[in-house]
């Protein structure tokens, strides 16, 4: 009888120390599967960080839509204005701007449709809300820093707040009629 008991002791240790293996791995890979979508967001490739240009593919970007990309690090708003933003951005006299400068000073000509600009904030470099499909549009059609205020237009020209320049244009070129290289 004790060496039943005994078996049945050593069985139930070694029942617990599985279930609680378990336990931990499924509690791991759960914490994994919540984990991983937010880091493969907000963490690009290795690649992606190291690589000195970008190379962004704009021919799904419908008017009045963006996308983000990443850029040395940082975010990248690539946005195709809508006729009416373009006429609202050209409309706008440069003496009004704080850090004057023409839609068509920000993009290449021909393509004043095509806005390129880093997605951080000139103020203190948070990340505008605006740019990507379905997030708040700022109060001017732009961009909103939800840190401190700022506005900026749809030419991502600094219209309110305290950030002092416009939303930085990076270098870019079209190597094709859809396709954007920056750096
Ligand atoms: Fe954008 Fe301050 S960082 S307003």
């Amino acid at each position: 009888a004790t060496h039943e008991t005994a078996g049945e002791t050593q069985d139930g240790i070694r029942r617990r120390d599985f279930l609680d293996i378990a336990a931990v791995s499924a509690a791991g890979i759960g914490g994994l599967a919540v984990v991983y979508p937010l880091v493969s967001q907000m963490a690009p490739s290795k690649d992606v960080l190291a690589a000195s240009t970008t190379e962004v593919d704009v021919s799904a970007v419908e008017p009045g839509q963006a996308i983000k990309a990443v850029f040395r690090k940082q975010p990248l708003f690539i946005r195709r204005l809508t006729a009416q933003e373009i006429a609202e951005a050209n409309a706008r006299p440069l003496s009004s701007l704080r850090d004057p400068e023409t839609l068509a000073d920000r993009t290449k000509e021909g393509r004043e449709d095509m806005l390129v600009t880093m997605g951080v904030c000139t103020h203190l470099g948070c990340v505008p809300l605006g740019a990507a499909e379905g997030e708040v549009k700022g109060e001017f059609g732009g961009y909103f820093c939800p840190c401190h205020g700022s506005h900026y237009d749809t030419a991502g020209r600094i219209i309110k707040g305290p950030a002092p320049t416009n939303l930085e244009v990076p270098e870019y070129e079209f190597t094709s009629d859809t396709v954007i290289q920056v750096g």
